[in-house]
């Protein structure tokens, strides 16, 4: 039998080996804890900083859109300042007060979604301004919703201080049958404008158009007639409104898409055949008086896929502000599935013997005016 003191030493060498087995527990509890901690400093940590990077860069490349342009991409996604693709095809460009307006088409999928205008001072980086013209929700209206709005182009009055927008309209649930011209007004650039009026122009019909405005001041339409077996041309009245009977016609030869510049005292118009929105090679019309007579010359289009347009169908020509022989072929590589997804072609024109011809070029800048 233990005595007292041995059943004390026993006691003791129980609680002796209890707190040994204590120290064990805890120093394995502490190891664990240990090279738990080393396995997830070493391997789960920084797999749990990567995904936070990765979303991070998922965010930058996001934020991706909102870099900074320096130079045109034809063909590629081209996003606003909001890092938003940009929706404004069959364009048209604007030049006030040192700011380019560029109005364009907003497309959904397929449908027409009025007017949006976005401006830039560089021509690469664009602002979303808006829509500048709105389908109007009463169905009493030429622009109602459901309406079609193509092609829209704005040009500054001088005289009456307003900006004047014209567009090709066809009227809700009639298909391209109505074939009108639509006119719209605004105090400011950016609008809102106010619809004033649709019509065919002394009864012509008037499908894929432009306006131009010469050294005096007089403005023109340019519009596809007759199921755009015609090309016409229409001066406007002083306020820019309406057209005058000075109507006449540019050629017969099935073409549309017009896009018109002046240079070193010739016009040039180039157009596009008629296939929808499949692309066809592009044509240049040369005349000294926007009255004719005009002469079809060839295809300006140079370079990989110059007969296809680059797969793209003209839009608009505008000067570059402040450099000479400056102009820039705007063209949109439409993708009828999905219209939104519409791309933009931009091109210089260049000049050769003073001829016109548009190459097709990856990625360019404005340095490239003054170097050639
Ligand atoms: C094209 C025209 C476009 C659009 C399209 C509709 O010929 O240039 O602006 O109207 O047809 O199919």
């Amino acid at each position: 039998m233990k005595n007292k003191f041995q059943q004390n030493n026993a006691n003791e060498g129980s609680s002796h080996s209890s707190v040994a087995r204590k120290i064990k527990r805890t120093s394995a509890f502490l190891s664990v804890l240990f090279i738990s901690s080393l396995l997830f400093i070493c391997f789960i940590s920084p797999k749990i900083n990567a995904g936070s990077l990765f979303e991070n860069q998922n965010v930058n490349n996001k934020n991706d859109s909102l870099k900074h342009y320096r130079s045109f991409k034809p063909g590629e996604e081209w996003y606003d300042t909001d890092g938003k693709i940009i929706n404004a095809h069959g364009g048209g460009m604007l030049y006030y007060n040192k700011t380019y307006y560029w109005f364009g088409e907003t497309r959904g999928r397929s449908a027409s979604q009025g007017v949006s205008v976005y401006s830039s001072k560089d021509l690469y980086n664009w602002k979303n301004e808006g829509l500048a013209l709105a389908h109007d929700a009463d169905s009493s209206s030429d622009i109602t919703t459901g309406s079609i709005i193509e092609r829209p182009k704005v040009i500054y009055n001088k005289n009456t201080n307003q900006f004047v927008m014209w567009f090709h309209l066809e009227l809700k649930g009639k298909g391209y049958s109505a074939a009108r011209a639509g006119v719209a007004v605004s105090n400011t650039p950016t609008g809102p404008y106010k619809f004033l009026k649709s019509f065919r122009p002394n009864g012509n019909m008037s499908r894929d158009m432009t306006l131009y405005v010469d050294d005096k001041g007089t403005a023109y339409q340019i519009y596809s007639s007759r199921e755009n077996y015609d090309m016409r041309i229409v001066e406007l009245t002083p306020d820019y409104l309406s057209p005058t009977t000075k109507d006449s016609l540019i050629s017969s030869d099935h073409r549309e898409a017009p896009a018109i510049f002046q240079h070193d005292k010739k016009y040039f118009l180039v157009t596009s055949a008629c296939t929808g929105w499949a692309p066809n090679a592009a044509n240049l019309y040369v005349s000294k008086s926007l009255f004719g007579n005009w002469q079809d010359t060839r295809n300006p289009m140079l370079g990989k896929d110059a007969n296809m347009t680059f797969y793209a169908q003209s839009a608009y020509i505008f000067p570059v502000a402040g450099k000479k022989d400056a102009f820039i072929f705007m063209a949109d590589k439409w993708n009828p599935k999905n219209l939104t997804d519409s791309r933009y072609i931009w091109l210089p024109v260049e000049f050769k013997n003073g001829e016109p011809n548009i190459e097709w070029k990856d990625e360019w800048d404005l340095n490239y005016f003054g170097k050639q």
